[in-house]
């Protein structure tokens, strides 16, 4: 998984929006603001991701396929959906088994958008309570394992006054040590 400041030039959400140079992100600022990865590889990833579903309770799982072929003419308006930003009162944990996309997290407090170039093995943890937004990139498809602790709440609420004093978002804000 690359991660690297978004540039914030308007146009097509789906080009990589990657400064030149790139301003690289590290693992260290991820992990400052809640973001959670592993790399495992996708031939025979069954074992690993079970044990992480195991240690941090995700007892769930299903699997998306996001594709421009497979979806046609709602593709467009899908994945703009995809794009608005907003938060969830639980983790987002998603296992990419093919394809490729670009989560955008919020990094607090400097509002700057980190992307999260996702591949093939990469395994990710969006904290509760984070703003953030997904696109799929120039390949138009993903297919992604998604884990969740108990019943899904895809429940997104987008960012507003009401979102910045959600309990989940004051939360969040607590755990990275920012704010109350
Ligand atoms: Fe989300």
């Amino acid at each position: 998984m690359r991660a690297y400041y978004f540039d914030n030039v308007p146009g097509d959400q789906r080009l990589p929006h990657d400064y030149n140079p790139s301003r690289l992100v590290s693992s260290e600022t991820l992990s400052s603001i809640g973001v959670k990865y592993w790399t495992i590889p996708v031939p025979g990833y069954e074992s690993q991701v079970d044990a992480i579903a195991k240690e941090r309770g995700y007892k769930n799982r299903d699997m998306i396929n996001v594709s421009k072929e497979g979806m046609g003419d709602i593709y467009e308006e899908k994945i703009r959906g995809f794009f608005q930003e907003h938060m969830h009162e639980d983790e987002e944990i998603r296992y990419v088994l093919s394809g490729s996309g670009f989560f955008d997290v919020r990094e607090t407090p400097t509002d700057s958008w980190i992307r999260l170039a996702v591949e093939p093995g990469d395994l990710l943890v969006i904290p509760a309570g984070i703003y953030h937004r997904f696109t799929l990139d120039e390949q138009d498809n993903i297919k992604a394992l998604r884990l969740f602790q108990d019943e899904p709440k895809w429940v997104p609420h987008n960012r507003s006054n009401e979102t910045d004093i959600n309990p989940h978002r004051i939360q969040y804000l607590k755990t990275i040590g920012v704010g109350a």
